[in-house]
């Protein structure tokens, strides 16, 4: 089973996240960031760069919610990558609060399903622009990355940081 997490992340709390969920997949799982301009082109070079994801069973794509909505980088490349039909899906994503969560989810779900892929799971992780993001919650993001590595039979990992 291969995994790969994609995210997007300006100040650096979904980067965080991001790494909890690598850690709790046993560092079983490739990563891209997605560090793009306004245009969405790569700020600089990434030889790990990939849009076709047929080599992977599971993906992860974790954003961070901006105006009431999923990130347009995490949005664009949804929208444009290849071979996801099919595929088992997870999300998660930062905000700096909780009233934005159902409209994130909600946009995450719409865009994963018009691909013709599966939403597995989603967690969704307060921030207020940094404050609030813990270690508890990034533990906890780490244990739900660990839940769902079990369900696919990845190497699940101690979940204490
Ligand atoms: C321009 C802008 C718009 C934002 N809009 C929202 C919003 O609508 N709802 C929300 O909960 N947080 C909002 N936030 C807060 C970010 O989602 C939050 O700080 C997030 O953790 C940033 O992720 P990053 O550190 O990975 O870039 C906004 C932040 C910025 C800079």
């Amino acid at each position: 089973m291969k995994a790969i997490i994609i995210y997007c992340s300006k100040t650096g709390n979904t980067e965080k996240v991001a790494t909890a969920i690598q850690s709790g997949l046993g560092g079983n799982a490739d990563v891209i960031k997605l560090n793009l301009n306004n245009d969405g082109l790569l700020r600089e070079f990434c030889p790990d760069f990939k849009f076709d994801l047929a080599d992977y069973d599971l993906i992860f794509f974790g954003g961070w919610t901006m105006m009431m909505k999923l990130h347009p980088f995490l949005t664009a490349y949804i929208q444009r990558c290849e071979n996801i039909d099919g595929k088992k899906v997870v999300g998660f994503a930062t905000g700096g609060a909780i009233f934005s969560r159902k409209h994130t989810i909600s946009d995450f779900t719409v865009l994963v399903e018009k691909r013709g892929a599966e939403v597995l799971d989603f967690h969704y992780v307060t921030t207020l622009l940094g404050p609030l993001l813990t270690k508890k919650k990034l533990n906890n993001a780490r244990r739900f990355a660990s839940d769902i590595a079990a369900r696919f039979y990845l190497d699940p990992v101690s979940t204490v940081l």
